[in-house]
């Protein structure tokens, strides 16, 4: 985390009723520690979690509550509440005020504050996991997603204090700041990693940087499909990063559920077939970079029927569902001789570096970035993760980050063995 970005941050922390109101103690602490100064505002339901004192004591500041306290409205009303801090955080964001603020009410102190503020809000949900999972909760998370100065955080996966177990946790405190400083200040938060230095505009400017992202879809029937769990944010992330390093960046996405970054080429995508058509499309003219993010299905159903299976047949197909080898979109490139540094990642549950090594070697590619699938806390769907750099020459950690920063950091590595290779005139590709 990059304490710089809090420096004197004026932070508006509201804490709405659910059991995770006690992490939201140490979120203040953090704040408070990493130099922000910080009001907390409680709704009703908070009160039966967490004291307000305890609040005041961690923040130096008394905590406001009610729309109507004459007392307060004297001091800092609620609409200049509304205009005072430079961000919003929500942590825990019931389901409840999801609702309320996605209705556009303005029934209570907070629902109020964030009707009157054009300031960034970070939602940070938290609740029991069918609660989230219900699809009026998820139809309030995408209408909340959609205002422009709104950031909606996931929820964690795990055992939740009802005795359930599945997503809905809150984060943590400390990868809540971690998430949020990389959209205060990515520069400062790219510091943080050992790395060439911060990204800059002009760092890729006239290169053409070619990155595939998300899943694809191998269709077994028109509503059956066989892929795998990428959201697309890891891939996404590093065109995020290259747009900022100034590259010309096509993105080729399979199917999620995420904005593409603003600038990008974005060609959309379903099959590894259409992704690898969409490759060497992309790719014909020549490009200085190209960056195998997706998570590719191997194999796709051999004759996928043209009508909906019927229960019975269904039964009878998929248990003898009958495959092939989908092309290989990385190596394909790389044979092509059109890219000029090739990096592919490797999705692993055991023995990382070893598969890995064997995948750089195998699709003939400068680089493989490998990350440990096995994991929830990153890899796939995750806004985490934690990777091993492989070359032809060394390997390398970089530690659990937000895939936001990751994607800076990675990139910055990236274009420096891109250098590297363009100034030896070798690459030690094992081709
Ligand atoms: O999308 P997220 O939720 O953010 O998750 C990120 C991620 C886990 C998907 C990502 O970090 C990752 O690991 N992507 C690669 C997943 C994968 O398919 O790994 P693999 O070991 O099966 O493939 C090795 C490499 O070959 C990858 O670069 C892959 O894109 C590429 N490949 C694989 C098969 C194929 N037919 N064509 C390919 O291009």
């Amino acid at each position: 985390m990059a304490p710089e970005a809090w420096q004197s941050k004026r932070v508006l922390l509201a804490v709405t009723g659910g059991i995770a109101a006690y992490k939201s103690a140490l979120l203040a602490r953090l704040l408070v520690k990493a130099g922000a100064d910080v009001q907390v505002l409680m709704t009703a339901g908070a009160h039966a979690f967490i004291q307000p004192l305890t609040f005041q004591a961690l923040t130096g500041r008394a905590v406001r509550s009610d729309l109507l306290d004459e007392q307060a409205e004297q001091g800092m009303g609620h609409i200049e509440l509304a205009r005072w801090p430079d961000l919003v955080i929500i942590a825990p964001a019931s389901a409840d005020v999801m609702a309320r603020a996605a209705a556009g009410m303005a029934d209570d102190l907070l629902t109020t504050v964030l009707l009157a503020t054009r300031k960034q809000v970070f939602w940070v949900p938290a609740m029991n996991q069918a609660m989230w999972s219900h699809p009026l909760t998820q139809r309030n998370r995408t209408v909340l997603a959609a205002v422009p100065f709104y950031t909606m955080l996931d929820t964690a996966e795990g055992a939740q204090a009802c005795g359930e177990t599945g997503p809905g946790r809150m984060l943590e405190p400390e990868d809540i700041m971690t998430l949020i400083s990389a959209t205060l200040s990515p520069a400062d938060s790219t510091r943080l990693h050992s790395g060439p230095g911060p990204i800059s505009d002009g760092l890729l400017s006239g290169h053409r940087v070619v990155i595939t992202a998300g899943p694809t879809r191998e269709y077994i029937d028109p509503v059956r499909f066989v892929s795998n769990e990428s959201s697309g944010r890891m891939g996404y992330a590093l065109a995020a990063a290259a747009v900022a390093a100034g590259a010309d960046v096509t993105l080729i996405s399979g199917p999620v559920g995420i904005p593409a970054p603003d600038g990008v080429h974005l060609r959309s995508v379903t099959s590894a077939e259409q992704m690898l058509q969409a490759a060497l499309m992309a790719t014909a003219d020549g490009c200085e970079i190209f960056i195998a993010a997706a998570a590719v299905a191997d194999y796709r159903p051999a004759r996928p029927a043209g009508q909906k299976l019927k229960k019975q047949a269904a039964a009878v197909q998929l248990s003898q569902l009958e495959l092939v080898e989908n092309p290989d979109v990385l190596k394909s490139v790389a044979d092509s001789g059109n890219a000029a540094y090739l990096v592919g990642f490797a999705a692993e549950t055991e023995q990382l570096a070893e598969h890995a090594r064997s995948k750089l070697t195998r699709k003939g590619i400068d680089l493989i970035v490998a990350n440990d699938v096995s994991r929830t806390d990153i890899g796939f769907n995750s806004d985490f993760n934690e990777v091993l750099l492989i070359d032809h020459q060394q390997t390398q950690r970089l530690e659990r980050q937000s895939k936001r920063q990751l994607g800076q950091n990675l990139l910055l590595q990236i274009v420096d063995r891109w250098r590297l290779k363009n100034e030896d005139g070798t690459s030690g590709r094992g081709k």
